[in-house]
């Protein structure tokens, strides 16, 4: 089964980057390589618009109801979206999303035909002690399969500390032996990935593409890493 490789710009709580919409924007999938932005919700359908391929940062459980501030799986699908994700540790952080509650996410999105970008990953104290093993477990327990998975060690996201190749390399083979369509599901590194060390951790064989917070709101950072990911072949 080849893996096709996957770049995806996270651009959180920021503007969508100028010339994003350009024809040769950075932001378009390439031949080898696809490509997938995760605008602010307002910017959403401007970029379903520009043909770029897109998905939300976060979608709720629930088709529709009192929800104040809340956007539905379906409405997600509705603005010509394509992707979602879940789980990401600013969210449980933030908002205290538990497992359940992203279980119950991850397969709303399956439900309407979204692919899933379920986010797992350690905090620096787990790591410290020995636990980022069993936290991954937890986070990927009672998964359904079909679903693409971030490993994003929290430590790594934002802070320009990113995570030693060989060490990712090992937590997304374990994530593999987890994940019941382990063989084909792609598993993606996220934690201050830029154009200088995107050969590096893609050119190992269990990562399969990056999710990219910081780097994707420069495009010609971006554009080197999507560079990187060019002629990289997983199998
Ligand atoms: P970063 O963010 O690339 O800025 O570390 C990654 C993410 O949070 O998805």
């Amino acid at each position: 089964m080849d893996r096709r490789l996957l770049i995806a710009a996270n651009w959180k709580m920021h503007p969508a980057p100028k010339g994003f919409d350009a024809k040769d924007s950075a932001y378009r999938s390439m031949k080898d390589v696809d490509v997938i932005v995760f605008p602010g919700f307002l910017d959403l359908r401007r970029c379903v618009d520009a043909g770029l391929v897109t998905g939300a940062q976060w979608g709720h459980a629930e088709t529709n109801g009192a929800h104040t501030g809340d956007v539905s799986m379906e409405m997600i699908k509705e603005a010509g979206a394509t992707h979602v994700l879940c789980g990401h540790s600013e969210r449980r952080r933030n908002y205290g999303e538990t497992d359940a509650l992203i279980r119950s996410q991850v397969e709303a999105a399956l439900a309407q035909g979204l692919q899933p970008i379920l986010c797992v990953g350690e905090t620096e104290e787990e790591r410290k002690a020995g636990k980022e093993k069993s936290v991954i477990e937890r986070q990927l327990k009672g998964m359904p399969a079909g679903i693409i998975v971030a490993y994003e060690p929290v430590w790594a996201i934002g802070t320009g500390h990113v995570a030693e190749a060989g060490d990712a390399q090992a937590m997304h083979a374990f994530i593999r032996s987890l994940v019941p369509d382990g063989n084909s599901a792609r598993i993606l590194y996220g934690g201050s990935m830029t154009g200088a060390n995107a050969k590096d951790l893609l050119s190992q064989p269990d990562i399969d593409g990056g999710l990219v917070g910081g780097a994707s709101l420069k495009p010609d950072d971006f554009a080197n890493i999507v560079a990187a990911a060019q002629g990289v072949k997983k199998n």
